[in-house]
């Protein structure tokens, strides 16, 4: 690695967080704190295949998860993040076992329950995105009291994509877009990229920059397909109940270091 030209202190908050091992900085000091990711994105992928290294039951790897999704909350909070989206359950993961549904809206919910102090400690805004209306009235009563208590916070959006598709929220967009125009409140020919992007559910986040995804698997599973077109995409190898707040901090540096050229043939900012 190189070592950065400008010099923006890292926020003490997060150093005090990572702690002062050689790794810890290294990596804070490769770290351009003036030209961050807007928005993080990440498929948290490998909590079954933890599980089954171990002869655990797939649920041990998802209860294992929860230490990893406290990590990387609290580190791109304190790092300055603006915006973090994690994507815990999918709409195609109601093909999975009952036992195991149950167990992760289970989860959730206690995570919810759990992590609110930390959540207003750090000023984080929190919602959820997806199908909402299709979850256990259980999880939505939740998800809706998680959303009210942090409303008014002003740090890090943080975002949780539940029975959510990448699909299905362009057709929710698209149906959205369909109701304006017939009642009168927009013109078809008024529609481009940017209006349909009022129509998404991520109508209000900044814009996503860098999309992690765990476990080494090489595909988007039907996540933000509208938002990532130009996003960097950082894999890693770890299962994400091994991801940790320094590999977060490793995702950032290696997203500094591309060169983002939006088609055309030098650098330049979207
Ligand atoms: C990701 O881990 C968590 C969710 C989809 C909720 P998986 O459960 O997909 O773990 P693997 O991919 O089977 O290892
Ligand atoms: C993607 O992981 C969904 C979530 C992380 C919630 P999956 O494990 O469900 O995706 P595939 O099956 O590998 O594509
Ligand atoms: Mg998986």
């Amino acid at each position: 690695m190189s070592p950065r030209t400008e010099i923006a202190a890292a926020p003490s908050d997060l150093l005090e967080y990572i702690g002062s091992s050689a790794d810890a900085i290294e990596l804070v000091d490769h770290i351009d704190w003036t030209r961050l990711p807007r928005q993080i994105a990440v498929i948290m992928d490998g909590n079954g295949r933890w599980a089954g290294q171990r002869d655990l039951p797939r649920i041990e790897g998802h209860r294992a998860g929860i230490s990893a999704v406290r990590e990387v909350v609290e580190t791109a909070a304190r790092a300055g993040i603006g915006a973090l989206t994690l994507y815990a359950f999918s709409v195609e993961n109601w093909k999975r076992p009952q036992s195991e549904i149950d167990a992760l809206m289970e989860l959730l919910k206690e995570y919810l329950a759990r992590e609110l102090p930390m959540l207003l400690k750090h000023s984080i805004r929190f919602n959820a995105i997806g199908r909402l209306d299709g979850l256990p009235m259980k999880v939505q009563r939740d998800v809706r009291a998680a959303t009210v208590a942090t409303a008014a916070n002003t740090g890090m959006r943080f975002v949780i994509a539940l029975n959510y598709g990448g699909r299905s929220e362009i057709i929710d967009a698209l149906r959205g877009v369909m109701a304006d125009v017939a009642a009168g409140k927009i013109e078809a020919a008024e529609i481009d990229e940017d209006r349909l992007c009022e129509y998404l559910y991520t109508h209000d986040l900044p814009e996503l920059d860098l999309l992690i995804r765990t476990s080494g698997e090489l595909r988007v599973s039907n996540f933000l397909l509208y938002q990532i077109a130009y996003a960097e995409i950082w894999v890693t190898e770890k299962l994400w109940p091994d991801f940790r707040r320094l590999d977060l901090l490793r995702a950032i540096v290696d997203f500094q270091r591309r060169e983002r050229r939006y088609g055309s043939v030098e650098a330049g900012d979207a």
